[in-house]
């Protein structure tokens, strides 16, 4: 039933229309399509020292294999569901010491960006990949994947996946693994040795719809970025920023979230930038301000903030700093509905 209908004199038709499960269009033709998108959700930002204490009273509580996967959910304030955006889901893991989070794997995908880690693993389809901090790990959709702490201190990292995406085409599926850690059929870090270092297999194997490589390091994405910042003028509105690309065609590392690397001089500032895709960055050095919209968040390092889509931003930074970044992008680019205002 239309409530408050524009053409009030019809509302009796409408009682009919509805009773054959239909719906006047041009009642809601102004809710469907607009002249421009409307941010969905607040920017936000969450503060990495308010966190993890409640992150490691957590770890003393429940365990990984009670919790399935000891997450602090990031909710965006101004939307309903869970969710750090529209279409992302972003959380804080914690892995304590000897503690496994057991094999599972679903339709969503997933990023990871290391905060914290004394050594560890992901291991993803047979392969451990190192997780040290500011290491990138992706787990595609239906990949095996289960985390492993082997250190002395608390592993903890940000959790990127796109399940409202996933979720809203109606498509989740998941499967638990039948032991605790799936089986390990290859080397470590075999992914990021095979495909990263700018050279492929001859006789590649068979073409994903996903990156190959399962691990970016952090030590080799940052002499990348700095090399960039080195040879190239910098970017008024990114300032220095790399994209983790698919070595088999350049693309994003899954068919639905990009991810980035940001270097900001200290002093600089960006010129100002909106596009349609959502995204959350995660500090990884230094401080600095975002200022989305109206709102103006200042970070530190480990700090998790979101830009929701169509909102525009500007980043300050303080001192040099680094950001690691991931969004929809990938997902809107396929579908040929991405859009960018400079
Ligand atoms: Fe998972």
């Amino acid at each position: 039933m239309i409530k408050d209908p524009i053409h009030p004199h019809l509302a009796e038709a409408y009682k009919e229309m509805a009773s054959h499960s239909t719906i006047p269009l041009w009642e809601i033709y102004h809710l469907l399509v607009a002249f421009e998108p409307k941010p969905m959700g607040d920017p936000h930002l969450w503060r990495y020292k308010d966190l993890r204490p409640l992150l490691l009273d957590a770890g003393q509580k429940i365990s990984a294999e009670e919790a399935e996967r000891r997450v602090l959910a990031l909710k965006n304030p101004g939307l309903e569901r869970p969710g750090i955006a529209q279409t992302l889901f972003a959380g804080l893991q914690l892995v304590m010491p000897g503690e496994i989070a057991p094999a599972h794997r679903h339709t969503q995908g997933a990023i990871r960006f290391v905060l914290e880690s004394t050594g560890g693993y992901t291991a993803v389809e047979g392969e451990r990949c190192t997780m040290e901090r500011g290491d990138f790990i992706t787990t595609p959709s239906w990949c095996w994947h289960d985390h492993e702490n082997t250190g002395d201190g608390p592993m903890i990292w940000l959790d990127g996946l796109d399940v409202p995406l996933v979720n809203f085409f109606g498509a989740k599926f998941a499967e638990e693994n039948e032991t605790d850690q799936q089986p390990i059929f290859r080397k470590d870090d075999d992914s990021e040795k095979r495909f990263g270092a700018g050279l492929r297999p001859f006789n590649g194997a068979e073409q994903k719809p996903f990156s190959p490589i399962f691990r970016y390091p952090y030590a080799t994405a940052k002499a990348a970025l700095m090399q960039l910042a080195e040879s190239d003028t910098i970017d008024p509105a990114h300032g220095y920023k790399m994209v983790y690309a698919n070595p088999n065609d350049g693309g994003h590392v899954l068919p639905t979230l990009s991810a980035f690397l940001q270097y900001l001089p200290q002093g600089f500032e960006t010129s100002g930038y909106r596009s349609t895709e959502s995204t959350v960055f995660s500090v990884v050095e230094g401080q600095g301000t975002a200022i989305i919209g109206e709102t103006e968040l200042t970070f530190d390092e480990n700090d998790t903030f979101v830009v929701p889509n169509w909102m525009s931003f500007k980043l300050r930074a303080d001192t040099d700093a680094v950001l690691f970044s991931f969004s929809d992008r990938a997902a809107q680019q396929r579908l040929g509905i991405f859009q960018q205002d400079t």
